[in-house]
């Protein structure tokens, strides 16, 4: 198929764009370079534009002949949202629908979106499954909800096929260590830690250790950026008109924020002296995903189910891209 890639040029985007060429589909990253990087992009795939420039959108859907869109594209600071939600819906509403409405113009009707476990809001018990309510407690959750009840409300009306794929903790590196995270700011924990190991910062900050999980610790479910990608592949190779998935993308497990600084001291043999800090506002303490619907419906299974080859996939890209892309 030829798909195009919004966002393509981020984190978890790049990865995806990566697997798809591998797979043998014919992809273009589209990306305004706002948080994306010209360096994540195979040369000559990434056309620079925003979503919000609608005819540049259709111009590039029907030049390319695309069949799909994979859509990454979005802010996703969660503290940013509740401070400036207006950059938010704009963004990641406005934007999306902008997107949607010039897929139909062009006639491409298969679109895999990123969503967020962040939809759920405080889950009502763990793991999360798909029919737990979905009340998000911060603008960005709720950016992320309209979405996916548009592509519901366009499935049924337009004959859509779409996946809105819940991600849970995206963390780790391209086995190569050639794509990796590269976040200004950088709010995520792993990418924290091992900036410490890299003596680029003092400390980590833990948010809490008093909770009420074994270790007083959040607990999180860190899913392998190149699994997130093999779970969009498996589900746009799945749609026909009509399709609808909706599913967490997680592993079923549970990691501490201690657990994963004591794997960072594992896979980088820094001591990582750890500053605990009173709970970020907002964190529930445990977020992790009853994995098995997208086994069942995508035929998906992660590769990575824990923490310690995660963090020495992180570990490679940090080490060898210590300035990021920007190196
Ligand atoms: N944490 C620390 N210290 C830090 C940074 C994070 O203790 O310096 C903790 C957090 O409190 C949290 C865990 O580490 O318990 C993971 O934090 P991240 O910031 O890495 O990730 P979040 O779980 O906050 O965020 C992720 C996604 C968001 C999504 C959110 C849903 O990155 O896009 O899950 O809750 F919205």
């Amino acid at each position: 198929m030829n798909v195009l890639v919004s966002g393509g040029a981020g984190y978890v985007g790049s990865h995806a764009a990566r697997m798809l060429s591998r797979a043998g589909h014919e992809v273009w990253a589209y990306d305004n370079l706002v948080f994306g990087h010209r360096g994540a992009v195979a040369p000559g795939r990434l056309i620079e534009g925003d979503l919000l420039d609608r005819g540049k959108v259709v111009a590039t859907l029907r030049e390319k002949q695309i069949d799909a869109v994979m859509h990454f594209a979005a802010f996703a600071y969660v503290g940013e949202s509740v401070t400036d939600p207006a950059k938010y819906y704009r963004n990641n509403v406005v934007g999306t629908l902008s997107l949607m409405d010039a897929m139909r113009e062009a006639g491409v009707w298969r679109i895999v979106f990123s969503s967020t476990c962040a939809t759920y809001g405080e889950p009502r018990s763990v793991p999360i499954g798909e029919d737990q309510p979905q009340n998000p407690i911060n603008p960005y959750g709720y950016t992320k909800l309209v979405i996916e009840r548009a592509l519901a409300d366009f499935a049924r009306a337009y004959g859509w096929g779409y996946a809105a794929l819940r991600y849970f903790n995206a963390a780790g590196a391209s086995a190569d260590g050639d794509l990796g995270e590269d976040h200004d700011p950088e709010t995520h924990l792993i990418p924290l830690v091992l900036q410490v190991a890299q003596g680029r910062r003092e400390h980590i900050t833990i948010f809490g250790d008093r909770l009420p999980t074994p270790d007083g610790t959040c607990i999180r479910d860190y899913i392998h950026v190149d699994d997130l990608a093999s779970a969009h592949i498996s589900a746009l190779e799945k749609l026909r008109p009509g399709t609808e998935f909706r599913c967490n993308l997680g592993t079923g497990r549970g990691t501490s924020v201690k657990e994963v600084i004591e794997a960072c001291r594992e896979v980088t043999g820094h001591a990582i002296p750890a500053v605990v800090a009173p709970p970020r506002e907002g964190d529930p303490p445990a977020l992790v995903a009853d994995a098995g619907l997208a086994r069942r419906e995508l035929g998906w299974t992660p590769r990575f189910t824990s923490i310690g080859p995660i963090v020495e996939s992180a570990w490679k890209w940090h080490q060898s891209h210590p300035d990021g892309y920007g190196a």
